[in-house]
C-alpha cells in the first residue's frame, strides 16, 4: 500500500549561500522509505543542517525518524532527559508537568551554555554524528538556533590560526560546563562515565572527507601544548571567527520545526529569549560512527 511518501521527490531550497537548507514534501508521521532517506541523507551531507517545516509529530515519532540515521543517543545524566521517553533531551525552560522553571534552577543553569558556540556530544570517546530539534513551543522573543558551517571556517582559517590548530588536540571536559555555567557538578558516577577526552582540532569528515575544525568551546578547557589561558583566549578566538555572519545561518523556528544538524562539521548557539516566555524544544542526538578521523 502507499503513503504519503510514496512517489515523492524531496523539495530543497537553499536558505543560505554555504549552510542550511530547507526540505519539504515529507511528513515524519509517516515511515520513511528507503529512497527518502537517501535523498535526506545526501541533502543533508550537502547542505549540513535541514529544516523541516510543519511536522506536527510526537516524541515517539521524533525518536523513528531519527533512526533512519543511526541510533539515538541517551543523555548520561540524569537530568534533562526526558522521563517517558528516554531518548529525548529536553532543551526546554519548562518541567514535564508543564512548569516554567526558574533560571537559577540547575537545569536551566546547564541549558544556558547554549548561548555559547558547541557542537553535541563532543565529550564523548565517539561524539555525536548528528541532532533532530523539534520545535514544540517555540520563542517570539528570541531563542533562533544559529549554526556555522566548520568546512568554510577551516577553509577560511588565517595562517597564523591555521598553524596554531593543525594536528593539535583539545581537550573536551563535559565538567567544564559546570565551571562556566554554575550548574551543579556532574556526580562521581557521572565524571566517571564521561572522562574528559582529546579530539583533533582539524577532522577529516568520514562521508563527505572534507576537514572542518572542531572546536566545541562550552566543553574545551585546553589545548595540547598550551597552558590554560592561552588554550582558553584560541579557543575564544577561533569561536569568534567561525561565528562570523558570512559562515551563519540563523534560524527563526516556526511551531513543529524539526532541524537535522550534523555535529561533525558545524557548531550551533542560541540567542537569548525573555526567560518568562515558555520555549518547549525536544532533541534526539544521533550516535556517531566511529572516533574522531584527524585530517
Ligand atoms: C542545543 O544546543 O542542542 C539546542 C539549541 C537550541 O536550544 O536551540
Amino acid at each position: 500500500m502507499l503513503n504519503s511518501n510514496d512517489k515523492h521527490e524531496l523539495k530543497i531550497r537553499s536558505l543560505h549561500p554555504l549552510i542550511g537548507a530547507e526540505v519539504t514534501n515529507v511528513d515524519f508521521k509517516e515511515p520513511l522509505q528507503s529512497s527518502i532517506v537517501e535523498q535526506i541523507h545526501k541533502a543533508w551531507m550537502e547542505h549540513q543542517i535541514l529544516v523541516f517545516p510543519n511536522q506536527k509529530i510526537s516524541d515517539e515519532q521524533h525518536v523513528a525518524v531519527t533512526r533512519n540515521f543511526g541510533e539515538p543517543e541517551i543523555f548520561h545524566q540524569s537530568i534533562i532527559k526526558s522521563k517517558f521517553v528516554k531518548e529525548i533531551f529536553r532543551v526546554s525552560n519548562t518541567d514535564e508537568n508543564g512548569r516554567l522553571m526558574p533560571q537559577s534552577d540547575p537545569i536551566q543553569k546547564q541549558l544556558s551554555s547554549a548561548k555559547k558556540w558547541h557542537t553535541d556530544s563532543s565529550y564523548r570517546s565517539i561524539p555525536a554524528m548528528g541532532s533532530l530539534l523539534h520545535g514544540v513551543e517555540v520563542s517570539r522573543t528570541g531563542g533562533l538556533t544559529c549554526f556555522t558551517n566548520m568546512y568554510e571556517v577551516y577553509d577560511a582559517l588565517p595562517e597564523r590560526l591555521r598553524t596554531r590548530v593543525e594536528g593539535k588536540k583539545c581537550r573536551h571536559d563535559f565538567e567544564h560546563l559546570s565551571r562556566i555555567t554554575g550548574a551543579i557538578k556532574p556526580t562521581d558516577e557521572e565524571r566517571a562515565s564521561m572522562p574528559p577526552i582529546w579530539q583533533p582540532m582539524v577532522r577529516l569528515h568520514p562521508k563527505t572527507k572534507r576537514k572542518s575544525l572542531y572546536i566545541s568551546p562550552i566543553y574545551n578547557d585546553k589545548i595540547e601544548g598550551m597552558g590554560e589561558t592561552e588554550s582558553i583566549e584560541l579557543i575564544e578566538e577561533l569561536a569568534v571567527f567561525a561565528g562570523q555572519d558570512k559562515f551563519v545561518y540563523r534560524h527563526k523556528w516556526e511551531t513543529d520545526d524539526v532541524l537535522m544538524w550534523d555535529n561533525r562539521c558545524t557548531m550551533h548557539i542560541v540567542t537569548p529569549h525573555d526567560p518568562s516566555e515558555r520555549r518547549v524544544m525536544h532533541r534526539t542526538t544521533i550516535v556517531g560512527e566511529g572516533p574522531v578521523l584527524a585530517a
